[in-house]
């Protein structure tokens, strides 16, 4: 595995725009379990809550899941050693941006600042009657479903249910991102979910080189991947960075960049 963390580092090196497309399994290290798979949240949870139609009609039932899983669970992780190198990489000119399936805002808080959010982000509700955007501490749930402090709407989270669109700012990042980069790293997804899975199909199309990290196969594992390295991704990125921030110091320091 040290022989493909060693190829991935240098094609980063050497690229001129690097996109990261990443998925749930970028933060099951953060304790945040994956949606399928072992211990997957849908073997769990009916995903009937998350589609648009049934929140709509028992916003009440919905919110029960909704704030069990999303945040009585899970707003208390924090981001792992995958999150931090994708942060320093972005830092040193050596990522251009990252488009996350996620809604965890784990990218964010381990400092990356171009993220593209494909399913929105779970620390934020809007009112689905006058689309005010509340950070979620300034809402109480104790008592659901939640409703707008200005119009007594239904609050939802802010993130993509089943049956929603895809927001616009992520889908043309997206699209531009797999039109313009030379390298896309996947990290820690199946690539099960449309449109979202389609982003390295467009970028691979469109002559870049793909890098894959994920404890299994994916969809793309064996279609697409070019450098596949299996294991966490928190502890190969922590590989992944020893490799690329030792390599453009030395590059640095003989003044090579
Ligand atoms: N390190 C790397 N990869 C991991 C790890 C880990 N520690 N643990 C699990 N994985 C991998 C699994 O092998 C799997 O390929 O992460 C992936 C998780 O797959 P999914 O749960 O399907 O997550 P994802 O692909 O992001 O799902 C896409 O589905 O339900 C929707 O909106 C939801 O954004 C989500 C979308």
């Amino acid at each position: 595995m040290e022989e493909q963390v060693k190829k991935a580092a240098d094609l980063l090196l050497k690229s001129r725009f690097t996109t990261a497309f990443t998925g749930a399994g970028i933060s099951v290290e953060s304790g945040i379990p994956p949606f399928r798979g072992n211990g997957g949240i849908w073997n769990k949870y009916d995903p009937r809550f998350l589609e648009i139609a049934y929140f709509m009609n028992h916003p009440k039932e919905s919110w029960n899941v909704i704030k069990e899983l999303f945040y009585d669970f899970f707003s208390s992780a924090k981001p792992n050693n995958a999150h931090f190198t994708l942060a320093e990489m972005e830092q040193k000119g050596l990522l251009g941006r990252i488009i996350t399936q996620n809604i965890d805002n784990l990218h964010q808080e381990a400092g990356s600042k171009e993220v593209y959010e494909f399913h929105g982000n779970s620390k934020r509700l809007v009112c689905m009657g006058c689309q005010r955007i509340y950070p979620v501490p300034e809402i109480s749930l104790d008592h659901l479903p939640p409703t707008c402090r200005q119009c007594g709407g239904l609050l939802k989270p802010d993130f993509v249910f089943f049956g929603e669109g895809i927001p616009q700012t992520a889908l043309s990042a997206s699209y531009e991102a797999a039109s313009l980069s030379d390298v896309l790293i996947i990290i820690g997804t199946t690539g099960e979910v449309m449109p979202a899975n389609q982003i390295p199909f467009m970028a691979k199309s469109a002559g870049c080189k793909i890098i894959e990290i994920n404890v299994d196969q994916s969809n793309y594992t064996g279609s697409i991947t070019d450098i596949f390295i299996k294991g966490e991704a928190g502890r190969i990125m922590e590989q992944l960075g020893v490799q690329l921030f030792t390599t453009s110091l030395d590059n640095d320091k003989d003044g090579v960049n």
